[in-house]
């Protein structure tokens, strides 16, 4: 490995630890302090439905991290296979299932196995049911061409290998088949010293 390979792979192993942290976090205690808005409030901002907020679990709902509204242009229909990716505590997911209804399907992909059991527990509380499967969104475990649609909401940013990302949800996808993610960009070149802090990158 190059000196540069070796420095990123040591930030990504740091990056890892430090998103699992803050996620972790904001699922097990969503009263705390956060610098990045999230739960109830976060969903009114971004535009989701209130019956939407007023229907999902609490827990669900007040934990939600997302940066922004996938559902506004996912378009998802009843039977679809739907792949919620770094899928957190599950509401987006929640809200998936309900559109996709019974012959439809959604499986999340995330990178910590106790979110993936936190959004099963949630979307179960609904009724539904959903799969989740503990893996990294650079190297989605799933089988080529076995969804229909792509939603994720605040994940892509948190991987410094975006463009692999891209070739695995375009593996993944169905021909076809849609992406409807929100995400944050910069149009600015950000400092060296936003790029190497993990704390920085994790939220
Ligand atoms: C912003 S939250 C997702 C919000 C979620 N859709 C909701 O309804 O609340 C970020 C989630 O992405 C997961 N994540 C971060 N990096 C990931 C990666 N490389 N692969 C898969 N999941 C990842 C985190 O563990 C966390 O649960």
């Amino acid at each position: 490995m190059t000196d540069a390979a070796d420095a990123q792979a040591s930030l990504e192993f740091m990056l890892k630890d430090e998103i699992v942290r803050m996620y972790q976090e904001v699922a097990d205690n969503p009263s705390g302090e956060f610098h990045f808005f999230h739960g109830r409030e976060a969903a009114e901002l971004f535009g989701y439905a209130p019956e939407w907020l007023d229907r999902a679990p609490a827990g669900a709902v007040a934990s939600f991290a997302g940066v922004g509204n996938p559902h506004e242009r996912s378009n998802l229909q009843p039977g679809e296979r739907v792949l919620d990716l770094g899928s957190g505590a599950g509401l987006d997911a929640i809200i998936a299932s309900w559109r996709v209804g019974s012959a439809g399907s959604v499986v999340g992909v995330d990178l910590n196995p106790a979110m993936c059991l936190k959004a099963q527990a949630h979307v179960a509380a609904t009724g539904a049911k959903m799969e989740c499967h503990e893996g990294r969104m650079e190297d989605i475990p799933l089988p080529d061409a076995s969804v229909d649609v792509i939603i994720s909401n605040g994940v892509m940013n948190l991987s410094f290998r975006k463009r692999r990302v891209v070739e695995q949800m375009f593996r993944v996808l169905r021909p076809g088949g849609r992406i409807s993610i929100t995400d944050i960009v910069s149009a600015k070149q950000l400092s060296q010293s936003i790029v190497n802090d993990p704390k920085l990158w994790a939220s």
